[in-house]
């Protein structure tokens, strides 16, 4: 049993900002968990096109402008302003300066602005296309200077413990949750333990991997989001899920994101008979219109005439040195899978890429469950609204890891004696009737079950039928993953398949829910329609 001031679970940009602010005070003690085994493995690592600062020619006034219109009217304003107004001073501070990362420059040591789908000005920084894996590398490397916080990989988070759920006081039935840490299961012992803490800071990351098409690594599979709704946590915004327009669709290599950026540098979305389409859909922003309306719109081409891809077209609109130099991990990807995209165009397809929703949090990253911060793609900030703008999302784990961390140290501060559970007061893992070992087929199987309901009828395009379907079909297998979760010796496998078949039913009831299309929640059958639907 491990007790620590604050457990923060994941290890992607918004868990280790966090872990990093807070360990500037040497009398803090923090532990960090995360599942995989290199804690360099979170979404934060496949982030290619960048992170926002602010342009040259640029205000906080333009972001917020963007931002909201990308979010199709649902992103909340003041969370916007933050974000713009906090964000581009933070970047200089914690990634520049503390974290060491150099953003790319051009030949006169100016930094070099990029430019990304629905954005007014160029002012995206990035480190080739592979920002995310520069920046978690920069942070996990700060993080390794402060011996008062831990890191523990190979572990995964089972539940969080509430009061008064897992309390052995009967009194506390009548208090407000509470959160005290987490059980958390040791990967290489197969055991699980209580992960006490005075401040629990979930920063799990996303659930691309629900999706059969996904740019998400396999950890994406909603664990936070599950087990922050079975604590009794508000969750909104559940609907929205973004799909990514362009991830590579080649066999044996699908799912690998084609940053935005590239459109950004003048690549144009062609039919596989060479034709441009996205100014029938957007006349005004054509292949740089918001992220719901170009993955809808290559969508529609592709079941409207029946094509199996559209094509990415790069090769001639940049020179070949310009296209390695500025894409050197996608030129490199696709030349492995065959493809020399400095000569021909790239097949892509549209893929579950961002949960826009998620853990309800205020402006510091408290949710409504006292002790318990949510950060990062887990938590919903009202930020993205109903369609995450391109790129923001780096920054947002910045902002508010940041700001999480600085109202856990006020409070932390302010309550030096609030007392943390002790072994007495919480009931160790029960194990006892757990005879079954795991089977990783049936935990395979159940999985491919889940990602093709979701693709077929919750994803891009959704209806009342198809939702309701989705619905049935998942209340069925979650009774069926229940029944081996209570008979079945844990694995990080089962843990998520069970996370898994919970966030796709929280996501699946709130698409059904509201019959609004709006962003990148498409019903054909919305009772009201847009202002930007097909
Ligand atoms: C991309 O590079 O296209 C992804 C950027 C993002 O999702 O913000």
């Amino acid at each position: 049993m491990e007790q620590t001031d604050v457990l923060i679970i994941g290890s992607g940009i918004a868990g280790a900002v966090t872990a990093l602010r807070l360990a500037r005070n040497p009398k803090r003690r923090i532990v960090l968990v995360t599942r995989a085994r290199d804690p360099h493995e979170s979404n934060t690592r496949y982030a290619q096109g960048g992170i926002i600062s602010r342009g040259p020619d640029d205000s906080a006034d333009l972001l917020v402008n963007d931002i909201l219109a990308a979010g199709a009217g649902a992103s909340l304003p003041k969370a916007a302003r933050i974000l713009a107004e906090e964000g581009p001073a933070l970047l200089q501070e914690v990634l520049v300066e503390t974290a060491g990362i150099r953003f790319d420059r051009d030949e006169n040591g100016d930094l070099e602005w990029g430019k990304e789908a629905a954005h007014s000005r160029r002012r995206i920084l990035h480190v080739g296309d592979a920002t995310g894996q520069a920046i978690i590398k920069g942070l996990l490397n700060a993080l390794r200077e402060y011996p008062n916080v831990r890191i523990l990989s190979n572990t995964t988070a089972v539940d969080l413990i509430t009061f008064p759920h897992h309390s052995r006081h009967p009194l506390d039935a009548y208090k407000p949750i509470v959160c005290h840490g987490a059980y958390v299961f040791d990967r290489a012992a197969r055991t699980v333990h209580r992960s006490l803490a005075r401040v629990t800071v979930l920063a799990t990351g996303g659930l691309g991997r629900l999706y059969r098409n996904t740019t998400n690594p396999p950890g994406a599979r909603g664990d936070g989001l599950a087990m922050a709704y079975r604590a009794g946590a508000r969750i909104i915004n559940a609907e929205y899920v973004q799909f990514h327009p362009t991830a590579l669709a080649i066999p044996g290599a699908e799912g690998f994101l084609i940053s935005e950026a590239v459109r950004g540098e003048g690549g144009v979305l062609l039919t596989p008979d060479g034709e441009p389409f996205m100014h029938k859909y957007d006349p005004k922003w054509k292949d740089l219109a918001p992220r719901d309306v170009v993955a809808r719109a290559i969508h529609h081409e592709m079941t409207e005439y029946g094509y199996s891809h559209v094509l990415l077209d790069i090769a001639s609109r940049l020179p070949a040195a310009t296209i390695r130099s500025r894409f050197p991990t996608i030129y490199e990807t696709c030349l492995k899978a065959g493809l020399d995209i400095t000569r021909e165009p790239i097949p892509v397809v549209p893929a579950a890429h961002y949960f826009c929703g998620g853990v309800a949090v205020d402006e510091w990253g408290r949710t409504s469950i006292a002790n318990l911060y949510a950060v990062g793609e887990v938590s919903c900030t009202g930020l993205h609204g109903a369609n995450r703008l391109a790129s923001t999302s780096l920054l947002e784990g910045l902002v508010w890891g940041t700001r999480a961390a600085r109202h856990i140290e006020e409070r932390l501060t302010e309550e030096p004696e609030a007392p943390v559970p002790g072994r007495e007061d919480v009931p160790p893992w029960d194990e006892s009737g757990l005879t079954d070992d795991r089977d990783p087929a049936l935990i395979q199987g159940d999985m491919q079950v889940i990602q093709n309901i979701m693709w077929h009828y919750v994803g891009l395009v959704r209806s009342g039928d198809r939702l309701s379907r989705a619905i049935r079909e998942l209340r069925h297998l979650q009774n069926e993953v229940e029944t081996f979760y209570r008979s079945t010796k844990l694995s990080d496998g089962l843990i998520g398949l069970r996370n898994a078949v919970e966030a796709a039913l929280i996501i699946a009831q709130a698409a059904r829910h509201n019959r609004q299309s709006r962003g990148c929640h498409y019903r054909v059958d919305s009772v009201d329609t847009g202002d930007r639907l097909l």
